[in-house]
């Protein structure tokens, strides 16, 4: 079995790996295990990569996955908050998996040169991927790609964005199911009713609560995506 065979990555991160360019230069940020990285310069698909996480020992983790499957010369790690540690010649492709969306967001605010057409941003938010979406249409990103993938199970979504300048309308459909919404994959399926059940929680929750107000909000974002999907 070759290397690369071994690098534990699941269809989450092989997701995200397919987006990358090959020659790329990668910034995997929040990488804590370092898979992606490592496997990606062990199959020989990017020139470089950086690792970086805000935490010792995830990038330790990283460390001696680098070490281990002796892509040291490929892959460096930084130990930084998002892109804080990074210089722009050091990624042409980003990646930033397995945070929340709020998260993810505020990391692009606040980083000049993510906002370049050059650049591919590739991004999985665990949580809140609405809250994401609107970001990225409202500061012009264009979202390229979207797919979904089922990993145990768990639905999850990634993006890939590209800056172009163009502020877009985001209405609900677009904000909760992205481009899966046209996407006709059993994964997209999964992931829209995923979606829904969760706003249909939510809405049982706030109507318990007694917010009927927030939760006729939901109920009507739910009704655009049961009306556009069905
Ligand atoms: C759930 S893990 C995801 C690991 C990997 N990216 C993946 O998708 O499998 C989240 C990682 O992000 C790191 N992290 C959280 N906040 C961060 C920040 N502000 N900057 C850099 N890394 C961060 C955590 O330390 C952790 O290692």
């Amino acid at each position: 079995m070759s290397v690369k065979n071994q690098i534990p990555l699941d269809s989450r991160l092989a997701l995200c790996a397919s987006f990358v360019r090959d020659g790329a230069r990668l910034a995997d940020i929040g990488t804590d295990h370092a898979y992606l990285p490592v496997y990606l310069a062990a199959k020989g698909k990017i020139s470089s990569a950086v690792a970086s996480d805000i935490r010792k020992g995830p990038l330790e983790n990283a460390k001696s996955n680098i070490i281990r499957f002796g892509v040291e010369d490929k892959v460096k790690t930084v130990l930084c908050d998002g892109p804080d540690g990074i210089s722009p010649d050091e990624a042409t492709d980003i990646v930033i998996a397995g945070m929340g969306g709020e998260l993810i967001a505020a990391m692009i605010k606040r980083t000049e040169w993510f906002y370049d057409e050059s650049r591919r941003l590739i991004l999985q938010p665990m949580t809140r991927a609405h809250v994401l979406r609107a970001f990225l249409c409202a500061e012009g990103f264009d979202i390229k790609q979207e797919r979904a993938c089922i990993t145990g199970r768990k639905c999850y979504s990634v993006m890939l964005c590209v800056y172009d300048g163009r502020v877009r309308k985001c209405g609900s459909r677009f904000e909760y199911l992205g481009r899966l919404a046209d996407d006709g994959s059993e994964e997209a399926a999964r992931y829209t009713d995923m979606i829904k059940g969760k706003l249909r929680k939510k809405i049982n929750g706030l109507m318990q609560s007694g917010d009927i107000k927030a939760a006729e909000s939901c109920g009507s974002i739910l009704r655009e995506l049961e009306e556009g999907t069905e």
